[in-house]
């Protein structure tokens, strides 16, 4: 289950900071934010009150004439020059700090490929040093991980509030932004890119544990194709697939149809006939989506999967079709 990224208690503010990085990321950002306010009132509260008090208040005496010693006065602008300056300096200053921590990761890190993607559908792939491809990734508390991010087709940004890190996904370039582990829990990763149709639904779950799961869990996703079939149709549901972008398992509707209580179903289809939801309209709707287009979908812009999921993984779909109830 993806977590919630803000605590709906706390929702007002911040998410919760999951890295030393995002307590220090959020002292700059309270700078700011009061800063402003700070400026704001000491700036518009006596423009205000100047407007107010000194407006003109009878329309017919002349202006006044703005007495000949009072042009400038240099020592307030000199004031007003400097001490912005001085404040914006060591607002980049800092800034260029932190940006540097954030982006160039210490040499022990664990290097994890990020690839942004909207075909076959809206989802991140993940890539760890042994060759494991996963759709949610886990890290081990103890060790820096560096994300090594880039895009098969469009600007995707990789998002984890809870770390205070995004970057943008660009295709035919990398980018990357490092983190150290330290508090176990499961953080919410999106797009913050706007990529299309599905772009709300590219989200995946950023997971810290100890070392020991992270290895189970490294070594159960190493070869998925072991597991019991259904479970093995949940993972390509949720990961190589990318089928969650566009079908819901829970009834509700989404670009596609919920898969809910699909299977063995009787399906109106858009030219008016039905089709039987069974093996053979799921493998024919999988390779040739256009087909057979059930009701209410007809705009749908499935894309074929031939060549991307085999007669093996559309059966485990199918296994897991059937726990839908
Ligand atoms: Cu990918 Cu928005």
């Amino acid at each position: 289950m993806i977590p919630l990224a803000v605590d709906a208690a706390t929702a007002f503010q911040l998410p919760p900071q999951a890295t030393d990085y995002a307590a220090r990321y959020d002292t700059l950002f309270s700078v700011l934010f009061w800063g402003s306010v700070f400026f704001f009132v000491v700036l518009i509260g006596p423009m205000t009150y100047f407007a107010i008090r000194y407006r003109r208040k009878d329309d017919d005496a002349p202006a006044k004439p703005t007495p000949h010693e009072l042009t400038h006065n240099t020592a307030v602008e000199l004031f007003w020059i400097f001490v912005p300056l001085v404040l914006v300096m060591v607002l980049f200053g800092w800034g260029y700090y932190q940006y540097s921590d954030a982006t160039i990761a210490p040499a022990n890190a664990m290097t994890i490929r990020v690839t942004g993607m909207i075909k076959p559908s809206w989802q991140w792939e993940f890539e760890y040093p042994d060759g494991t491809v996963t759709s949610e990734v886990h890290v081990p508390i103890g060790r820096p991980v560096k994300f090594l991010i880039t895009s098969k087709d469009t600007l995707h940004s990789f998002y984890a509030p809870a770390m205070r890190l995004k970057m943008d996904a660009v295709p035919g370039r990398f980018t990357s932004w490092w983190f150290e582990p330290k508090e176990p829990g499961a953080y919410q990763i999106f797009c913050a890119e706007y990529c299309g149709d599905a772009h709300s639904q590219m989200r995946s779950v950023l997971v810290v544990e100890p070392k020991e799961a992270f290895e189970r869990w490294l070594g159960e996703n190493a070869d998925p194709s072991k597991l019991p079939p259904a479970e093995w149709g949940r993972k390509i549901y949720e990961g190589k697939g990318g089928c969650v972008a566009c079908h819901s398992i829970d009834g509700s509707p989404r670009v596609g149809p919920s898969w809910k209580g699909l299977w063995g179903s009787t399906r109106m289809l858009a030219d008016g006939t039905t089709a039987v939801f069974d093996e053979n309209y799921v493998m024919e709707s999988v390779y040739e989506p256009q087909k057979k287009k059930a009701k209410g979908f007809e705009n749908g812009f499935m894309n074929s999967y031939k060549g991307i999921l085999d007669e093996r993984e559309i059966h485990a779909i199918i296994e897991f079709m059937k726990t839908l109830k």
